[in-house]
């Protein structure tokens, strides 16, 4: 009784220990970053760190091409070196996206950052709204991953590579 006491919990140490969630550092140098939503706000951030940090591609995907189009001047001037591919397209719409990806070549990290939020209490919003949202937010980050996954899982001795989800507090309120 009293070993179990003390070997119980010994056990689950060595349990956590083993299953335990590890950061892993994903290199950026050299490599291919896209990222959607990445025309404004903090995808577009997102692509000038990675610039900064030596990315050797940029693929930028979203609706305005003008948008786009600005994001890939001002990362350009900033950092010659970087080639940035810009895609016009919505997430919603997956044979789009799936095209999107498929120019753009094998990916190395993927950020899944498009997304929109129209603020409204839930017993004022219409459901055509609520419907758009998880269109935009769910269903296009679905069509994104199920794209990019098998050119991701394909790539050969190119490094580790990863999937960032960008989320929100507003998801757990
Ligand atoms: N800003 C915040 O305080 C905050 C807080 C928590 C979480 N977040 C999350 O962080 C992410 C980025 O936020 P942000 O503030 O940087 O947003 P933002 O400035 O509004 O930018 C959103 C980006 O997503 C693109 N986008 C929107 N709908 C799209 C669609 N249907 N298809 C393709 N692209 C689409 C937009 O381009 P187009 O309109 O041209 O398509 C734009 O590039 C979002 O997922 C957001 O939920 C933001």
């Amino acid at each position: 009784m009293v070993l179990s006491l003390i070997l119980l919990p010994l056990l689950l140490l060595l349990l956590y220990f083993i299953v335990r969630p590890r950061p892993v550092t994903i290199p950026i140098k050299n490599r291919h970053v896209f990222i959607t939503g990445g025309s404004i706000g903090i995808g577009r951030a997102i692509a000038e760190q990675a610039a900064a940090e030596g990315a050797a591609r940029i693929s930028l995907l979203a609706r305005s091409l003008d948008k786009l189009e600005a994001a890939k001047q001002s990362i350009q001037k900033a950092h010659e070196k970087v080639e940035v591919s810009i895609f016009p397209a919505d997430v919603r719409d997956y044979d789009a996206v799936q095209h999107a990806i498929r120019e753009a070549g094998p990916i190395d990290i993927l950020v899944v950052n498009h997304g929109v939020y129209v603020i409204q209490e839930l017993e004022n919003q219409e459901l055509d709204v609520v419907k758009f949202m998880i269109d935009v937010n769910l269903m296009g980050s679905f069509n994104v991953i199920k794209a990019a996954l098998p050119l991701m899982k394909d790539r050969k001795n190119r490094g580790p590579a990863s999937i960032a989800l960008m989320s929100s507090i507003a998801g757990q309120v």
